[in-house]
Formats: structure tokens, C-alpha cells, sequence
């Protein structure tokens, strides 16, 4: 299986100056512990890293160094995770017919939520790692403080990557939403304005997006936790 790592973002939520996922966590850069997951899922083969041009030093001295220095692409990254995500599809080899697409933030997902992603797009087009919802939802008007409906929560799914796709219903996903100028945070929601079905695989309570510096901690508890 065909791996995109989205990693251009920024360190603005984290309240760091640089690219979160080169930040120390247990030990190493974060994006190394999504590197090393990827690594051992027998189902991946090829990794391509989104990354800005003038970090891919660093992603190329990380990559080096847990053994996988060959293994990785780099491609350069877009002002949107949305971009990154294109700019990584323009860059697959052609024979790739399926791709998984996984943020580099989500630096604790197993090895095994790999695996059962791949296996799963092999009957389907399109499908996201996601879990059911624990906390009540609400949706606010605009602008305001004001709530405007509680949607029913047994219905709600918080998603996360993996999210895999047929190659080529992606990237005409994304055409359709360049030229329209949609604007989303990830890639089923392409799919989903172009009316196309997708698939729920059971995700991984563990599998956070480390995105502010609770994160960092509630990661590294998991990853103490996981050495025992
Ligand atoms: O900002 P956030 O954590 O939601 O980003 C999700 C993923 O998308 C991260 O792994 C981040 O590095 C990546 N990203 C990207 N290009 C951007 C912005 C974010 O690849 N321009």
C-alpha cells in the first residue's frame, strides 16, 4: 500500500516557532513514532512525506535514522493540508492504485490500524479510521455563543486517518474541489461533496492528532505506557 504523510503544517497551536512534528516527544521527533507504525505494517511498502522544502533535511536525517532512509519520498508541501494532500497525489508513481493517507500529527496510531485500513480499501473506494463520539456535541450559530441544535450523538463519528481512497476518484475529488473552491480538513470530505460513499473502519481511542501541548502529554503517557 501507497502512504501519504500530510506534515507541512506549522507549530501555531502547539505555540512552537517551528513544525510541530519536529518537536522531542519520549525520546524523539514525533514524526518518528509515525514513521516507525508506518515501518511495521507489513501492508505498507512505499511512504511519501509532505513536508516544506526547507525542513526536508530534517525529515530526511529522521527517516535516515530509524532505517528508512530510502524508503521515503519527500514532496513539497501546500499552504492547506488540502494542498499538501494534492501536491502528495501528484507524486504517487502511476501504478499506484490505492492510497492511504495518514497526518503526520497522528504520531500514535499502530501498526495494526495500518494494516486493517489497507485491507479494508481492498473492497471499498473510499474509508476513514474513525471512533463514535463521547462527548455531546453542539452546534453554535456563527459569531455568536449562542446554541443552535445538539445533534443525535449516536450518529456522530470523530474521524481520523488512515483515510484511504482509489487513487484516481481522489484526485478527481480534488479537482472537482479546486475548481469549486471547497475548502476541508480532510480528504472524505472531497469525496463526500462529490457524492461518493465512504467507509468507517474502527479507529483507535489512542490515536490523537498531537495538536496543543495537552497533547504532547497525553502522548507521552501512551507511549510510557505502551514500554512496559
Ligand atoms: O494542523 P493540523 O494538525 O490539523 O494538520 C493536520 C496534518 O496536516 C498535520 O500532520 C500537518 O503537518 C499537515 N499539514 C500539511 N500542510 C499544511 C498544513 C497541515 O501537510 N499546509
Amino acid at each position: 500500500m501507497y502512504l501519504l504523510i500530510p506534515a507541512a503544517g506549522s507549530g501555531k497551536r502547539m505555540g512552537a516557532s517551528r513544525n510541530k512534528l519536529l518537536l522531542p516527544l519520549f525520546g524523539k521527533p514525533i514524526i518518528a513514532w509515525t514513521l516507525l507504525a508506518a515501518k511495521a505494517a507489513p501492508s505498507i511498502h512505499w511512504i511519501g512525506i509532505v513536508a516544506q522544502p526547507e525542513e526536508w533535511q530534517d525529515f530526511r536525517d529522521i527517516a535516515a535514522g530509524l532505517g528508512m532512509g530510502r524508503t521515503v519520498r519527500l514532496i513539497p508541501g501546500g499552504k492547506t493540508r488540502q494542498e499538501s494532500v494534492y501536491n502528495g497525489l501528484q507524486e504517487l508513481p502511476a501504478v499506484a492504485e490505492r492510497v492511504l493517507i495518514h497526518d503526520g500529527a497522528r504520531c500514535l496510531a499502530t501498526p495494526e490500524l495500518f494494516d486493517r485500513c489497507s485491507e479494508a480499501l481492498l473492497h471499498c473506494a473510499g474509508l476513514i479510521a474513525a471512533i463514535p463520539v463521547k462527548d455531546t456535541i453542539k452546534i453554535v450559530a456563527p459569531g455568536t455563543e449562542i446554541i443552535q441544535s445538539t445533534p443525535d450523538r449516536s450518529q456522530l463519528w470523530a474521524a481520523q486517518t488512515p483515510q484511504g481512497f482509489d487513487v484516481e476518484t481522489l484526485k478527481r475529488c480534488h479537482e472537482t474541489g479546486r475548481e469549486m473552491g471547497w475548502e476541508v480538513t480532510d480528504d472524505a470530505a472531497l469525496f463526500e461533496h462529490c457524492g461518493l460513499a465512504v467507509r468507517i473502519v474502527q479507529g483507535e481511542e489512542t490515536n490523537l492528532k498531537v495538536t496543543t501541548p495537552v497533547d504532547l502529554a497525553i502522548a507521552e503517557f501512551i507511549l510510557r505506557d505502551r514500554q512496559k
